[in-house]
């Protein structure tokens, strides 16, 4: 039974209701449609558009229509197309005539903008607290890594040597800004569109200020055809998501590369790897891959809506009710990988041994054996076309710069001394890079402990 029967002298062709129908998944939200509804309510009946027992009677009703489908005594059905008609009509059945006094002053259109918003501005919320648990065991790794020498990759060459700590920060600073960006969202999130009507306002007078209140928002939208029809703060949801998918699906990505037997720069715990039903030796990183695989479909999400909205003229239009299960399976899909990436961390083991191996080989203290030459007087440019030829000459001779004696440096720039040894060990290249943001332990002691402070204020 719809709500909106009067006009029509036929009924709807069911693949036509089922088609239209949104209960299956806009029933996420009733606690908000009902919380909503109160609010409504306790407004309509201050304004004196409901008597007090009126008011009373609906407001209890809908806190008894909450707790029985709380505690499983009501089901949700699909008798009706979406919450808010299951909602409605639950309040008539139970209280008669009173109960359809309930949407005076309100349409579908701000009811269903209303209600999204008071589920997502939570879920904001909930997201903030993942990636602060992310941030916090991130740093806590970093405060463990500090002297845990690691080649810096470019495009995934062995470049510099870095250290574990340095290398996570760099995470920790995307998380931090994808913290920051919900914050920025739910301020500009958090106004509120109830009464907006269907578009053009009502000709009650609705007191939009006390209901913003009475449900946390910093204020009424001031233009009732855009709090109808604005989808930009899902969109701008979606886009964090998106980002903070591709930071989660970096981190992965890397874990899978060092968890290889090339690299065996991690160890996975067993209970964040998987095996193979054929082959007895393996152990998997699946949940990074899934991780990194389910990156597409936040993807999808953000693409899906934007695509939806590009062409919708104001106000409502119902092409907007597909928000709902792109937001949500985004929504599930983000929480779920930053909790799991979260755990994954916490498991895994950081092979010291193997990091501090591979940053000697490959060159990476080069570019410190150029700044020794010239910090003894030869400009930078020769410098660099001498070590390229010490390079060269180590590759053939099928060693690393700290083999060659003195006499093989000597050899090609007669500017090179016994201090030289000293100057390419990769201990050194790491800590002589001290300016914040580098490497060296003491610059990354600055650092973690701006981010304890970040970690307690946040
Ligand atoms: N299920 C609808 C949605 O999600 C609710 C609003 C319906 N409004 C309307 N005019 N049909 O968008």
């Amino acid at each position: 039974m719809n709500l909106w029967g009067g006009r029509f002298t036929k009924p709807t062709n069911q693949l036509v209701y089922d088609f239209n129908a949104s209960i299956d998944f806009d029933q996420t939200f009733y606690q908000q449609d009902i919380q909503g509804s109160i609010a409504h309510v306790k407004m309509l009946t201050k304004q004196n558009i409901l008597t007090l027992e009126e008011g009373q009677l609906i407001e209890t009703a809908l806190n008894q229509i909450l707790t029985d489908i709380n505690n499983g005594e009501l089901k949700i059905d699909n008798s009706q197309e979406d919450i808010h008609s299951f909602v409605e009509s639950t309040l008539i059945q139970r209280i008669g005539d009173t109960g359809k006094k309930l949407h005076t002053g309100r349409s579908r259109n701000d009811q269903v903008a209303l209600d999204m918003r008071l589920y997502t501005r939570d879920q904001v919320i909930m997201l903030n607290t993942l990636i602060h648990n992310l941030l916090t065991t991130i740093n806590e790794i970093m405060k463990e890594h500090l002297d845990t020498i690691m080649p810096g990759f470019t495009h995934l060459q062995k470049a510099q040597p870095i250290t574990l700590a340095h290398h996570l920060g760099a995470y920790f600073e995307m998380f931090k800004r994808d913290s920051s960006r919900l914050e920025d969202i739910y301020t500009r999130m958090n106004i509120c569109p109830l009464g907006s009507g269907a578009l053009a306002g009502t000709t009650y007078p609705l007191d939009r200020e006390y209901t913003a209140q009475l449900l946390g928002f910093d204020g009424p939208c001031l233009n009732s055809i855009d709090g109808v029809s604005d989808r930009d703060y899902l969109i701008e949801l979606l886009s964090a998501m998106a980002t903070m998918m591709m930071h989660m699906s970096r981190i992965s990505e890397e874990i899978i590369i060092w968890n290889t037997n090339e690299y065996q720069f991690v160890e996975l715990d067993d209970t964040f790897s998987t095996g193979s039903s054929i082959m007895p030796q393996k152990k998997n990183p699946d949940i990074a891959e899934l991780i990194r695989g389910k990156t597409g479909r936040v993807y999808g999400a953000l693409t899906s809506l934007l695509t939806t909205m590009k062409g919708l003229p104001l106000a409502y239009n119902k092409d907007m009710q597909e928000d709902k299960e792109l937001v949500f399976d985004a929504l599930t899909t983000t929480k779920g990988c930053l909790q799991l990436l979260n755990d994954m961390l916490k498991s895994t083991t950081f092979n010291k041994q193997k990091m501090r191996k591979s940053a000697t080989g490959g060159f990476t203290n080069a570019t410190d054996a150029a700044d020794y030459l010239v910090n003894k007087g030869v400009p930078f440019r020769d410098a660099h076309g001498i070590i390229g030829r010490l390079v060269l000459y180590a590759i053939e001779q099928n060693k690393d710069l700290d083999d060659l004696s003195i006499d093989e440096f000597k050899n090609i720039c007669d500017v090179f001394d016994e201090d030289i040894y000293e100057i390419i060990n990769v201990e050194t290249c790491v800590n002589k890079r001290n300016t914040i943001g580098a490497p060296g332990i003491e610059a990354m002691k600055q650092v973690i402990a701006l981010n304890d402070i970040y970690i307690n204020e946040n």
